[in-house]
């Protein structure tokens, strides 16, 4: 692709009732290169460019919710899973969608491979797209992630977690341990730091017996790889009388005891309905 077709091409999207702006290119078709508002069916994520043609489509548009299976609900959240290879041309538009919001990912087309786990919000009108994730069928690396999106409207208000954390049932559920495909964005990145001390730290203060971290993975499916470069970024890995100890600081304490605070939303596991199917 050239370097200027590379350049953002919409300012805006429009979707359900909320607006916002774009940070990069995605390959929409050229008719709508001149469009600065683009407008999506918040349900089948069609897109059109002007306010007229997405409400003709309304009109007989019947979706109310993501085209799959709905695994997990309680009392706000529902979550589906929807197959790439059974529904392409959805998955297709939730990934032009997302590259919106993506500067190096490149899965477009090829959405055979990949389940996605969608988030929704549930009301009177239907079930609200808030964001997703996507899961190889089969991961070669052990990814248990694909590619993770928010969108934008929804944005900073605990759904990033999660989702990670939804994606890390999943892997309890296939016991197996998984991580993140690399590379991550710098949000991406961040929101996986965050999740990763506070599940560790967690599991450390509420454990009474000695953990190796063998067994933190055990319990979080979170790779001892990750686990050991989250525990040396907090600095919580010691080296006392010839071995390794893990050890948090008064510091990493109270940031833990101030983001429980917070009161966030948080996946109930005993309401994931779901068996892995590949
Ligand atoms: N600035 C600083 N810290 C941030 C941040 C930001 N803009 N966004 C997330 N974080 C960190 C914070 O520690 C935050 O916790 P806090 O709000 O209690 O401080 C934590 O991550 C979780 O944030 P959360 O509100 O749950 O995340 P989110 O719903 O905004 O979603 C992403 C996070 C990464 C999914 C979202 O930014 C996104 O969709 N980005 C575009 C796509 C992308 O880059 N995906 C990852 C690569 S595949
Ligand atoms: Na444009």
């Amino acid at each position: 692709v050239s370097e200027i077709a590379r350049v953002k091409n919409f300012n805006m999207i429009q979707m359900g009732k909320h607006q916002a702006e774009t940070w990069y290119f995605s390959p929409y078709p050229v008719e709508y290169a001149y469009t600065d508002v683009l407008y999506l069916c918040e349900f089948c994520l069609s897109y059109y460019g002007s306010s007229r043609q997405l409400e003709r489509h309304r009109l007989h548009c019947q979706l109310q919710h993501p085209p799959g299976n709905e695994i997990y609900r309680d009392d706000v959240l529902s979550f589906f899973e929807i197959d790439g290879r059974k529904q392409r041309t959805w998955c297709r538009n939730l990934c032009l969608l997302s590259k919106l919001f993506l500067d190096h990912k490149t899965l477009y087309y090829d959405v055979d491979p990949f389940l996605f786990y969608c988030m929704t919000e549930r009301d009177e009108f239907g079930y609200h797209l808030i964001g997703y994730f996507s899961k190889e069928k089969e991961s070669s690396e052990n990814y248990n992630l694909a590619c993770i999106l928010t969108l934008p409207q929804y944005q900073r208000m605990g759904y990033g977690r999660v989702l990670i954390q939804f994606s890390y049932e999943l892997s309890k559920v296939e016991e197996r341990t998984g991580s993140p495909e690399k590379p991550l964005s710098d949000l991406g990145l961040l929101s996986y730091r965050a999740y990763w001390t506070e599940t560790i730290v967690e599991l450390l203060l509420t454990t009474t017996e000695d953990i190796t971290i063998e067994e933190i993975s055990q319990h979080t499916s979170i790779t001892t790889q990750d686990i050991l470069h989250t525990l040396q970024n907090i600095g919580a890995l010691r080296y006392y009388r010839g071995q390794h100890i893990i050890c948090l600081g008064d510091k990493v304490i109270e940031q833990f005891e101030r983001n429980k605070q917070k009161n966030r939303r948080s996946i109930l596991s005993e309401k994931l309905h779901w068996k892995p199917t590949h």
